[in-house]
């Protein structure tokens, strides 16, 4: 095991963070110790207690845990050190384990089965589960019957739908998915055999020559932002277009990077070496102002990714 090179009692955040910038300049990890969260139910971050005539700073896992995220680290499991300390371990992870930074040939296949985004299941990311279920409870998922996914990839949207509605209900909703990425394609037709879903090798740009029956919900999560999509005229065109009158519509926006394995919190914004919304906010505002106009009811969720999700207004 090897052991903490630094211990902290009082410091501030602020040193702290000092310290953790410092040495994982030319180190892959920081190992500390410090107060044992545990110690106190009752404290807030910051606060001191006193033990043994040594005043601590109180701070729980989750500013431990936020902590290390920010200096794009994974935090290892904690060792108990003392009756009252524990030992922390921050490893750095990989930037260059990224899909975001692969260069690869083929643009269609960037998210394809070899993808290392192809191994990634957002379902099992509890801030994107939550705000997505949320999301298809808020459209009143089990009352729809024809829905559409633009970058449907290999299918998970679908996934946590048919978990959400019972198998009859599941049986009767048209699914259909589009992509460009065929390999993608093939794996979700694979696993959405039934015969109420349809798979599309198709530009999203044309959807228009599929000559789709219009949905009464469309969802699209990570996708619209992409270089090759002209968003604002297309997601106008896609309200008009490709929705019934009671359409509903989900939107997710990352609001995050993957970093070696980890879902990074905040947007990645060209000139910025930080995370930086402005794209991202102006890209929701547009749809909720939009939207707004066209008489839906928006609302706005989420963390790591922000979910968009509008239904009509029903005026009389
Ligand atoms: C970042 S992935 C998101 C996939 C899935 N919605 C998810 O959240 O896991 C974007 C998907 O959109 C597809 N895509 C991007 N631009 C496209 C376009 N112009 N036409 C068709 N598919 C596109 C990619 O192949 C990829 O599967």
């Amino acid at each position: 095991m090897q052991k903490a090179t630094k211990i902290f009692t009082h410091e501030s955040l602020l040193n702290i963070n000092h310290w953790l910038t410092e040495h994982l300049q030319s180190n892959h990890q920081a190992i500390f110790e410090v107060l044992n969260p545990d110690t106190s139910d009752a404290l807030f971050s910051g606060e001191t207690i006193t033990i043994d005539q040594i005043p601590y700073c109180y701070r729980g896992y989750k500013a431990w845990v936020n902590l290390a995220e920010l200096h794009h680290c994974k935090m290892r499991t904690p060792l108990k050190l003392t009756k009252h300390t524990i030992q922390l371990t921050f490893q750095k992870l990989n930037k260059e384990k990224s899909f975001h930074t692969t260069i690869i040939k083929n643009r269609e296949e960037k998210y394809g089965t070899t993808s290392s985004f192809f191994k990634i299941n957002k379902n099992e990311e509890p801030t994107f589960l939550n705000a997505y279920h949320k999301a298809l409870q808020a459209v009143k998922i089990e009352h729809r019957t024809h829905i559409l996914n633009l970058g449907i990839n290999k299918g998970d949207e679908f996934e946590l739908i048919e978990q959400m509605v019972n198998k009859q209900i599941f049986q009767k909703i048209k699914l259909i998915g589009i992509d460009h990425s065929q390999s993608a394609l093939d794996f979700a037709k694979e696993r959405f055999s039934e015969k109420n879903t349809a798979f599309y090798k198709q530009d999203i740009n044309k959807i228009a020559e599929l000559n789709l029956e219009p949905s009464d919900l469309i969802i699209s999560i990570g996708t619209l932002q992409s270089p090759s999509i002209n968003y604002k005229p297309f997601l106008m065109s896609l309200v008009q277009n490709h929705l019934t009158q009671n359409g509903a519509l989900i939107l997710g926006f990352p609001n995050s990077r993957w970093i070696d394995q980890e879902l990074i919190y905040g947007a990645k914004a060209p000139n910025y070496p930080y995370s930086e919304m402005s794209l991202l906010f102006n890209d929701v505002i547009f749809a909720k102002k939009y939207l707004q106009q066209k008489k839906f009811r928006v609302t706005i969720t989420g963390r790591e990714y922000i979910f968009l999700t509008a239904t009509r207004i029903n005026l009389k």
